[in-house]
């Protein structure tokens, strides 16, 4: 026997060669039977005519209806046939989901990445509507949450909720709801359970290319900030050494020299003051949450104020941590606004605050300078398109805030002194918790 089958009238499965003895066993029997009875019975009771009449009248009804079963028969088992067809191309469709899965965790792809592409796939393989993934951090928080049709996964209210694995550990979960064709089924069940498996994977994947990543910044930070204390600071150092050692040999009554010669000197310290500041900068851990009003604090007192401006200070301190992003453009708004003030404005005050407005984190710097034309300054681009190639510092404080998804503004006028106010998003206490 050869191993084709074919789909019967039933459903069921047969040998092809069943199809084959069904479209010409019937018939022939049937002819058989039909000749027999002429013979044997039609000729015997009715005339020569009639008896071949009757014969062509029964076998015309018998093609007939012979002819419509084994055409319904082919009807049924072409409609088996659609179907399986369709379950097979779902499948497929299901196993590309699964390979491009797959695809993510071995490639070099970033968590926002991966947890967009998982989502895609989940909407894609269940036929979901909506749907959202999250990421715990290590203390179960959500670390991200990536949504597809709707705000948070509270929203939705039927839908299905898979845990996404590694280990014994719990990394996020997969949320999928709005199914097109009403409730998700058992295969969807499958399928997503199966996504889910990958995604945890090229979650934790990601994660460790992240961290693989931090560490070789951080490196590369630690080798930085050794050259510069090794290698420009002892530089700087021996030169001020050398200038002191020349002040000392000066003779009595070169004043203006001896002044100009000082001069340098302070100018020399400043910049090893600045070049120290960033030695520490890069030694510390970028991202780690840190109280704002001590990081205004130290900044201000790194940068040496005294004697040079008046300062007042109004630091709330009962605001919260800011996260890594956010701390590093406070810190950097500060530097720039106050060395600002020092090197243009020719102020006697300067006022830092530090306060909540609602939603945000509120950083006021202003002083009673001369102030300049701030439209012109900070319009769109300015720090952007290069016009003035080294005034950078308006541009990078204003990047800096969006980039920490805040935003910046400064006030000024000629004579009128300079604002410059900072506005970074607090997270809400619930946005926190989920
Ligand atoms: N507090 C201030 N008082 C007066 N002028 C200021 C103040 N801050 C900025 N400016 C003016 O804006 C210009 C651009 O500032 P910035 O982008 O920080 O570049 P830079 O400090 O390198 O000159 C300055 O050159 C100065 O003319
Ligand atoms: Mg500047």
């Amino acid at each position: 026997m050869r191993e084709a089958y074919t789909v019967g009238e039933d459903g069921g499965r047969y040998p092809a060669g069943s199809l084959r003895w069904m479209g010409t066993g019937p018939p022939l029997l049937f002819l058989v039977v039909l000749s027999l009875a002429e013979l044997l019975v039609f000729d015997r009771y009715f005339s020569r005519n009639l008896s071949t009449l009757l014969t062509i009248a029964l076998a015309a009804v018998g093609i007939l209806a012979y002819g419509l079963h084994v055409s319904r028969v082919m009807e049924r088992a072409e409609r088996q046939i659609l179907s399986m067809y369709r379950e097979a191309a779902e499948q497929n469709r299901q196993l590309q989901a699964l390979h491009e899965a797959g695809l993510a965790i071995t490639s070099n792809l970033s968590l926002e990445t991966v947890l967009h592409r998982v989502l895609d796939l989940g909407l894609a393989i269940t036929g979901a509507g909506s749907g959202a993934v999250a990421v715990y951090d290590e203390d179960g928080q959500v670390e991200r949450l990536v949504t597809r049709g709707l705000r948070s996964p509270l929203e939705a209210s039927e839908m299905f909720a898979l845990p996404l694995r590694y280990g014994d550990a719990l990394v996020g979960m997969l949320y999928l709801a709005d199914r097109e064709g009403g409730a998700f089924g058992p295969r969807e069940e499958s399928a997503a359970r199966k996504l889910s498996a990958h995604a945890a994977v090229a979650v934790m994947n990601a994660r460790l290319l992240q961290q693989a990543e931090r560490a070789a910044i951080l490196e590369e930070r630690h080798r930085l900030s050794m050259d510069l204390h090794d290698g420009v600071l002892q530089e700087l150092y021996a030169i001020t050494l050398r200038a002191e050692d020349a002040l000392a040999d000066l003779p009595a009554g070169s004043g203006a020299l001896r002044a100009r010669l000082e001069g340098i000197v302070e100018a020399i310290d400043r910049l090893e003051a600045g070049i120290r500041r960033t030695v520490q900068d890069l030694r510390s851990e970028p991202g780690r949450p840190v109280p704002p009003a001590q990081a205004v604090e130290q900044e201000v007192k790194a940068l040496d104020l005294d004697g040079r401006v008046e300062l007042e200070t109004r630091l709330d301190p009962e605001l919260r941590d800011l996260p890594g992003e956010q701390a590093d453009a406070l810190r950097f708004v500060v530097r720039e606004a106050l060395a600002n003030v020092l090197r243009h404005a020719r102020a006697r005050r300067v006022r830092v605050e530090l306060a909540r407005r609602r939603q945000e984190l509120l950083l006021e710097v202003s002083d009673d300078g001369v102030g300049f034309e701030a439209t012109a300054a900070v319009g769109e681009g300015a720090g952007r398109t290069g016009a003035g190639a080294s005034h950078h510092g308006l541009g990078n404080m204003r990047r800096r805030a969006e980039r920490a998804g805040g935003s910046l503004r400064v006030e000024s006028a000629p004579g009128r002194g300079t604002r410059v106010l900072l506005l970074l998003p607090l997270a809400t206490p619930a946005a926190r918790r989920r």
